[in-house]
C-alpha cells in the first residue's frame, strides 16, 4: 500500500480519488498491507506519485498507469537530493519533475526521463496496481534507485 509521506494526511492510505488529474505529485512511503509497517527507514524509498491525463503518457508510460496514476523514486539520479518541485519546464511549457540541488528534470509522462540538467539516468519506476481505489505497488523498481554521484 501507500501512505502520505508529508503534510497533515502523513502516513494516511492514499486513494486515487486524493490524487488530481495533472498535478501536483503526493509525497508517498510504500506500507507492508500485512504488518502495517511504514517502509520510511531509508529516504530511497520515498517515492512521488502523479496522476496525469492518459493521453499525454508515451506508450510504454502508460502500460504501467493504472487510470494515469504513477509511481516514481522521489531521490534525484544526479547526486541523490529529494525531488520537491513540480514547476513549468526551463526546455517546455509543460509541467516537469524538478530537483532543485542542480535543476534536473524529469518529465513523468515520458517515464520520468530526463529533459534538462545534469541527471544521468531517468528516475526509477514503480508499477502500481489499483484495487477498490486504493493504490498499492505491484512489484520492483525499474531502474536505479538513488543518485549516481555524491553530493
Ligand atoms: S542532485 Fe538533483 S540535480 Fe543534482
Amino acid at each position: 500500500m501507500l501512505v502520505f509521506s508529508e503534510g497533515d494526511r502523513e502516513g494516511k492510505l492514499i486513494k486515487a480519488a486524493d490524487l488530481t488529474v495533472g498535478g501536483p505529485p503526493v509525497h508517498a512511503w510504500p506500507q507492508d498491507p500485512k504488518t502495517s509497517v511504514v517502509r520510511n527507514a531509508s529516504r530511497l524509498n520515498e517515492l512521488l506519485i502523479i496522476r496525469l491525463d492518459p493521453a499525454e503518457l508515451d506508450e510504454q508510460t502508460k502500460a504501467r498507469a493504472v487510470d494515469g496514476i504513477l509511481a516514481y523514486s522521489a531521490i534525484c539520479a544526479h547526486a541523490g537530493c529529494p525531488v520537491t518541485a513540480w514547476v513549468k519546464s526551463d526546455v517546455g511549457d509543460k509541467d516537469v519533475f524538478k530537483c532543485m540541488c542542480h535543476n534536473s528534470e524529469y518529465d513523468p509522462r515520458a517515464g520520468a526521463q530526463v529533459v534538462f540538467g545534469p541527471a544521468p539516468r531517468r528516475l526509477a519506476a514503480l508499477p502500481l496496481a489499483l484495487a477498490d481505489g486504493s493504490l498499492s505497488v505491484a512489484g520492483g523498481f525499474i531502474g536505479k534507485v538513488g543518485g549516481a554521484q555524491p553530493g
